[in-house]
């Protein structure tokens, strides 16, 4: 079979030419980086993970009637998404205080905030992706004020979806990023949440003993990334229970 035609290599996903035009396919690699890539290592079953998992995602908030680019999963690591012109923001939604807020405004880690933080940052990896305010993005021409509107109304959804879908499983949603992107559907546009959402992209703590179970584990040291990824799959129930996140073949002893 001809190899599909690769479009985009980011440092955790590469995207190739989808079967359709106005597709793509998104695939999800074992790279974790942090901190702009100056951190990085692969962790072997974390793209089979994510893929899963953003799956799992995707497919609830579409259910609901938040738009989004995926498609379907086409195997362990590939998905068939919309092609979007992607926003070029990263919107941070923060609903327990941690990461960079805690660090910019001296606010003790795991502080409950008063009410849900939408942030955006420009991405530009060159500036490492800096917080800009909305004035920025409608004075630069990222996104119009209507554009903006909507992407709040978005990530509050998104984020009311995933805080219940993760409570459930006896997870709290501490903040998480997503990328927004448009589409035409005939002559109107329209805004859709596009990327990934996985534990790369959340702050998941363990209710009961706070325990990470997100990328922190990677970028703060704290033990097996896929151990924890592992774990939200399980407790969501979308592990199959066949699949471990081992994917390489072992040889056994
Ligand atoms: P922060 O506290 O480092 O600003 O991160 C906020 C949230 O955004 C956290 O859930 C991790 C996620 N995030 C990404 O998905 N990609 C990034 O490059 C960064 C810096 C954060």
């Amino acid at each position: 079979m001809a190899r599909r035609k690769k479009l985009y290599e980011g440092k955790a996903k590469i995207l190739y030419e989808g079967p359709e035009p106005g597709t793509l396919v998104q695939y999800f690699k074992d790279d974790a980086t942090a901190f702009n890539a100056e951190k990085k290592d692969v962790i072997d079953g974390k793209g089979v993970l994510n893929n899963r998992l953003s799956e799992y995602f995707m497919t609830g908030l579409n259910n609901i009637g938040v738009p989004t680019h995926f498609i379907k999963r086409i195997n362990m690591r590939e998905q068939l998404i919309r092609q979007v012109e992607i926003i070029p923001l990263e919107v941070v939604v923060r609903n327990v205080a941690a990461g960079s807020l805690s660090k910019r405004l001296g606010i003790a880690e795991g502080t409950a905030l008063p009410r849900p933080i939408i942030e955006f940052y420009y991405k530009d990896d060159a500036l490492g992706d800096p917080l800009v305010t909305e004035e920025h993005v409608i004075a630069f021409g990222w996104a119009a004020q209507q554009d903006l509107d909507d992407m709040v109304a978005l990530s509050l959804r998104v984020n009311d979806f995933m805080s219940g879908i993760m409570l459930a499983v006896g997870i709290r949603l501490v903040d998480f990023k997503i990328e927004i992107g448009r589409v035409w559907d005939n002559d109107f546009q329209r805004l859709i949440v596009a990327d990934e959402i996985s534990p790369d992209s959340c702050r998941l703590w363990d209710i009961e003993t706070g325990q990470k179970l997100d990328k922190d584990v990677f970028r703060r040291d704290l033990g097996n990334l896929a151990d924890a990824y592992t774990e939200v799959a399980r407790r969501l129930g979308v592990l199959p229970s066949n699949v471990t996140h081992a994917t390489k073949p072992h040889l056994i002893n």
